[in-house]
């Protein structure tokens, strides 16, 4: 089966599992959130989610969810959000996760531990035994701390690339901030590196998402399935 296929599968069930008339919702960013956000799009336009808003965690998630009339808030209205649905670029079994290679963590982060409940939506390819083993770990980093940020990160053991446009320009995030993307050969002790980076001034967030998910839609060509905190899955 086709990935987009996949994902459109995974953003879609996770809407029909998680998203109830009245919520207050985290509109996640990516490739496959944005296919929860087109549902919830849909079943407003239809009547059949009345009272919703959204809270976009991007620009271009705000975008989209205005294309379909989505009602949209801030969380300076709504601090408490009851769901939100959100991509991962890598599911450890403990459901630990990297994000940001959409460049959206900063945002992503604050709205997940604004929320209640934490779905994420991705295909197979996402799980992992171990982070760090298929995906970086993005660090956003204020221009100004961009070498410092930089070499500190290289201490910590990643091998460091600054995130880039196609033309070569630096990429800025939502919040103009630059984006480190750190490699590591696994990360065995996740919680031990998050608090290691979180030590240097000019970083202003990073990409590991620790207890934050609390459920897991995960799309494979056998099915879909739908995994929660009491129901971990096994390593791959
Ligand atoms: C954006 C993210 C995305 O959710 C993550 O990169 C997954 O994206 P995709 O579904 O396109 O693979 O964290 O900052």
């Amino acid at each position: 089966m086709e990935i987009e296929t996949l994902k459109q599968q995974a953003g879609e069930k996770a809407v029909m599992l998680a998203v109830k008339p009245g919520m207050i919702i985290g509109l996640g960013t990516g490739s496959t959130a944005v296919h929860a956000t087109r549902k919830i799009g849909q079943l407003w336009q239809a009547g059949a989610l009345p009272d919703i808003v959204g809270i976009p965690t991007s620009e271009a998630t705000s975008v989209e969810a205005a294309r379909f009339g989505i009602p949209l808030g801030t969380l300076d209205t709504y601090p408490m959000i009851d769901v939100v649905i959100d991509g991962a670029d890598e599911i450890d079994p403990e459901f630990n996760l990297i994000k940001g290679l959409g460049g959206a963590l900063l945002r992503e982060k604050i709205v997940a531990t604004a929320s209640r409940r934490m779905v994420i939506v991705a295909d197979e390819r996402k799980q992992v035994a171990l982070l760090g083993t298929r995906a970086p770990v993005p660090v956003e980093v204020v221009r100004f701390a961009v070498r410092p940020c930089y070499d500190y990160l290289v201490y910590l053991g990643a091998w460091v690339e600054q995130r880039l446009l196609p033309d070569g320009q630096p990429y800025l995030t939502d919040e103009n901030n630059y984006i480190l993307d750190c490699h590591f050969d696994g990360i065995p002790n996740p919680v031990a590196l998050a608090q290691a980076i979180r030590q240097q001034p000019g970083v202003v967030e990073h990409g590991l998402f620790l207890g934050l998910a609390t459920d897991v839609v995960l799309a494979a060509t056998n099915g879909i399935n739908i995994l929660c905190r009491t129901n971990i899955m096994k390593p791959v």
